[in-house]
């Protein structure tokens, strides 16, 4: 069984940063609510508590039960949770004598404490806590302080328990990575073998052994998600797999034959389905956003559906879901509301009846490239940008036409083109540490939308009167909120002459200077 560690989650913005660091350490962990702790088999070497919006002292706060774990397993518990431990083990917490928020200098004071091997003896930590631990809890001693917090770290003697008051797992704390890592490797022994390597390995046994003969069915969509899975699969039941790729003709220009191409090219068996005069006809007339999402949606669980029926003896649909969509959040302040309905194609396995297979589910995006990466994909396919569902359906504001899809594309191509095309000295958007190729790969999602507005202009000595185009390029980590990307101004000069030189239909190019919130990422 793969070793892994356990973060308890408290409802920390933060906690999947947790994850992630581990994770970069090649440890493997899983986030689980505070109060699901899953059962400790032995591959469990070491549990972390993560930080919390709450207070120990609320009424409402958050209580897991450490009986199965304090002092039988290595325990670390960060912000809310040192102070949890504190708390509940003989010490006193209280609040508003030393609320620290922001950078912070921290001392080490016990340099012969094994959280703090290789650190430098004062660093900057990032701290984010009004509650301070006023005493410490029984068996206790400092091994770190900070000006305004004594009790900065603590170790419980006797036992592997440690306790920090920062958040090692934040960029701003300069040497939390080494901290994670002696606390990962060093105290709970971890040995670092989750690479992208050994999970091929041991997903495509276990898919091998999970599926035996029966056939699959996996939709494909052009994505990297889709597409690593589709990999993953093949290699473990080749033909067995039967890939699914719809064309719903709102997808960018050429974009549909060139991935069928690299598909096939991979050794996929896949079909592809032409349907593109299906959702236009669905699509006519119909100008509401939501509405444009639902007529796509159900249409594609049509065609793919009807293709699926095809594929005899099919038991299994497949699914590229990833590690963020299945993390249960603890829920702090109430479910959150819906603003658009993403998940359009969520109907689908029930009305299919089919078992449910989601090689990927234990991955984060960035591990999902890096294993695509070793099982050989290429960059092209890997590297690209997420794009939505609806596709070009919701880049065009108001009724989708052919005429508008045609000017759409031509744009979209003209400005992905120029992106790719544009070197850059910046960090890639899709592998955190590396540096980008281009200006695309520095981008976390770029396209451009049509307007329903048509504005004055000249061309030559003729006054025109066309449509307008505007760009979005935007940085992220999950799409959750999105920052503009400050685009060199030559590159924009150039993208803007280019589009309304070749594309007939458009005499204005608008660059979108919006961040989510309180925008979103798409128009519609
Ligand atoms: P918003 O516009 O909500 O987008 O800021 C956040 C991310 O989600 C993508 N998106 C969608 N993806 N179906 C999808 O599969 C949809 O209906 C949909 N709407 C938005 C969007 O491209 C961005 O990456």
């Amino acid at each position: 069984m793969q070793e892994m560690i356990l973060i308890l989650d408290f409802g920390s913005q933060v906690t999947q940063l947790i994850g992630r660091r581990l994770r970069e350490l090649n440890v493997y962990c899983e986030i689980h609510p505070y109060n699901k702790i899953p059962t400790l088999g032995e591959n469990v070497k070491g549990v972390i508590l993560s930080g919390s919006p709450f207070s120990v002292r609320d009424e409402k706060a958050p209580i897991a039960d450490l009986s199965n774990i304090k002092g039988k397993l290595p325990l670390l518990g960060i912000c809310y949770g040192a102070q949890f431990i504190s708390q509940h083990f003989g010490g006193e917490v209280n609040g508003s004598i030393a609320r620290e928020y922001g950078r912070a200098m921290l001392t080490v004071v016990d340099e012969q404490s094994p959280l703090f091997k290789g650190a430098s003896k004062t660093s900057q930590v990032w701290m984010s806590h009004g509650d301070t631990i006023a005493k410490l809890p029984e068996r206790a001693r400092v091994i770190a302080s900070t000006d305004d917090v004594e009790n900065a770290a603590y170790k419980i003697d006797g036992e592997e328990t440690y306790a920090v008051q920062f958040h090692p797992e934040v960029f701003h704390t300069k040497e939390g990575p080494q901290m994670l890592a002696n606390f990962a490797l060093g105290i709970c022994g971890c040995k670092g073998d989750w690479t992208p390597d050994s999970f091929i390995d041991n997903t495509v046994a276990s898919l091998k052994q999970k599926l035996g003969n029966d056939k699959v069915i996996l939709g494909l969509s052009g994505g990297v998600d889709s597409t690593v899975a589709a990999v993953l699969l093949n290699k473990a039941i080749g033909q067995n797999l039967t890939c699914i790729f719809v064309d719903n003709g709102l997808l960018r220009k050429n974009e549909f034959e060139e991935v069928l191409d690299s598909y096939k090219e991979m050794g996929l068996n896949v079909i592809g389905v032409h349907s593109g005069h299906l959702f236009l006809e669905k699509l006519k007339s119909v100008t509401d956003p939501e509405a444009k999402r639902k007529a796509i949606g159900s249409t594609f669980i049509d065609v793919f559906d009807a293709e699926a029926q095809k594929i005899e003896g099919a038991r299994w649909l497949a699914q590229g879901t990833i590690y963020p969509d299945v993390i249960e959040s603890v829920s702090v302040n109430g479910p959150s509301c819906k603003i658009k309905s993403h998940h359009n194609v969520g109907g689908l396995p029930e009305k299919m009846n089919l078992k449910i297979v989601e090689p990927l589910r234990s991955l984060f995006k960035d591990e999902v490239r890096r294993v695509g990466r070793a099982l050989g994909i290429k960059r092209e396919l890997i590297g690209r940008h997420p794009f939505p569902g609806p596709s070009l359906g919701i880049r065009i504001l108001g009724e989708v036409t052919e005429e508008k899809l045609r000017i759409l594309r031509d744009a979209d191509d003209i400005f992905i083109k120029s992106l790719r095309n544009w070197p850059c000295e910046l960090p890639s958007a899709s592998y955190p540490n590396e540096m980008a190729d281009n200006l695309y790969d520095s981008i976390w999602q770029a396209g451009t939308i049509l307007l329903p507005v048509k504005s004055v202009g000249v061309m030559g000595d003729e006054r025109s009167y066309e449509y307008t185009i505007a760009l979005r390029a935007v940085i992220s980590t999950d799409g959750m909120t999105a920052d503009w990307v400050h685009l060199p101004y030559e590159f924009m000069a150039k993208v803007s002459n280019d589009i309304i030189n070749k594309v007939k239909g458009v005499n204005r190019v608008c660059y979108d200077i919006s961040s989510k919130p309180p925008a979103t990422i798409e128009w519609e």
